[in-house]
C-alpha cells in the first residue's frame, strides 16, 4: 500500500511554506500520497513583527489547505514546518498540536513518522532547538522521530542532522539553495522510505 505522507506547516512571510512545497514534491516523487496542510492563522503578538496584517493574510491564501486532526491521524508519516520564533516552534502551529489532546488520548498519533523543518532569520537563532523542541512533543505522542542524521553525503553540506533548515537572513529574502533543496528532497525520501519499511513494505 501507498506510503500516506503528511506536511503540516505555519508560514507568515512563505519560507516554510515553500519548504513545505518541496517535500511534498519529493515525497510524490518518493511514491507517497501526499496531503499538503497549513495550519490555521492565528494571531499572536509577534505576528506585525514579521508582517502586516495585510500581507500575512496574502500569505495565507498562497499556502495548502488548512490542517486538520484527520490529516495526522490518516498519515504514516508527519512533517511538521514552523519559522523558528524565540528559538521555539510558532505558537501557530503548537496551538494546532495542542487540539490533538482527543487524538493522542486514544493512541492515534502513535508509531508514525515524525521529523520536522523551520526558517530562522540567523544562522545560530535557534533552528536545533526549534526542532527538537518540535521532538519533545513527538515522545509524548509515542511517534518515531527519523532525523535525517548524517545519513548521506549531502548532509554535511547543508549540515543540520536534527531535520531540515534555512536562513533567511537579515531582510528575510534569502531563497531556498541547492544544499537545502537537497536536504529537502532527502528528508522526503527518507521518512517515505522508514514509513514504508515500518508497514513492512
Ligand atoms: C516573533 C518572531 C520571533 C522570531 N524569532 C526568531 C529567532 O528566535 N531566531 C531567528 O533567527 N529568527 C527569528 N525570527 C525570524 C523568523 O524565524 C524568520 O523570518 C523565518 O524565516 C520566517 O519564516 P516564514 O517565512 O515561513 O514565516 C522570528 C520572527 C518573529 C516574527
Amino acid at each position: 500500500m501507498t506510503v500516506k505522507l503528511a506536511i503540516v506547516y505555519y508560514s507568515a512571510t512563505g519560507t516554510v511554506r515553500g519548504m513545505a512545497e518541496r517535500l511534498a514534491a519529493a515525497g510524490e516523487q518518493a511514491g507517497a500520497e501526499v496531503r499538503l496542510r497549513q495550519v490555521q492563522r492565528q494571531p499572536t503578538g509577534g505576528e506585525k513583527a514579521a508582517t502586516d496584517e495585510q500581507t500575512a493574510e496574502a500569505e495565507a491564501a498562497k499556502g495548502a489547505p488548512d490542517a486538520t486532526a484527520d490529516d495526522v491521524v490518516w498519515a504514516d508519516a508527519v512533517l511538521f514546518g514552523s519559522p523558528t520564533r524565540y528559538g521555539n516552534v510558532a505558537g501557530q502551529l503548537k496551538v494546532f498540536i495542542d487540539s490533538l489532546g482527543a487524538q493522542w488520548a486514544q493512541g492515534l498519533l502513535a508509531d508514525k513518522v515524525y521529523a520536522g523543518f523551520t526558517s530562522s532569520q540567523t544562522a545560530h537563532g535557534g533552528q536545533e532547538t526549534t526542532l527538537t523542541a518540535l521532538y519533545n512533543t513527538i515522545y509524548h505522542f509515542g511517534g518515531i522521530i527519523v532525523p535525517p542524521g548524517y545519513t548521506a553525503a549531502l548532509k554535511f553540506v547543508d549540515g543540520n542532522p536534527y531535520g531540515v533548515s534555512h536562513v533567511t537572513g537579515a531582510d528575510n529574502d534569502i531563497p531556498l539553495g541547492q544544499a537545502e533543496l537537497d536536504a529537502l528532497d532527502h528528508l522526503a525520501t527518507r521518512v517515505v522510505s522508514v514509513a514504508g519499511r515500518l508497514r513492512g513494505e
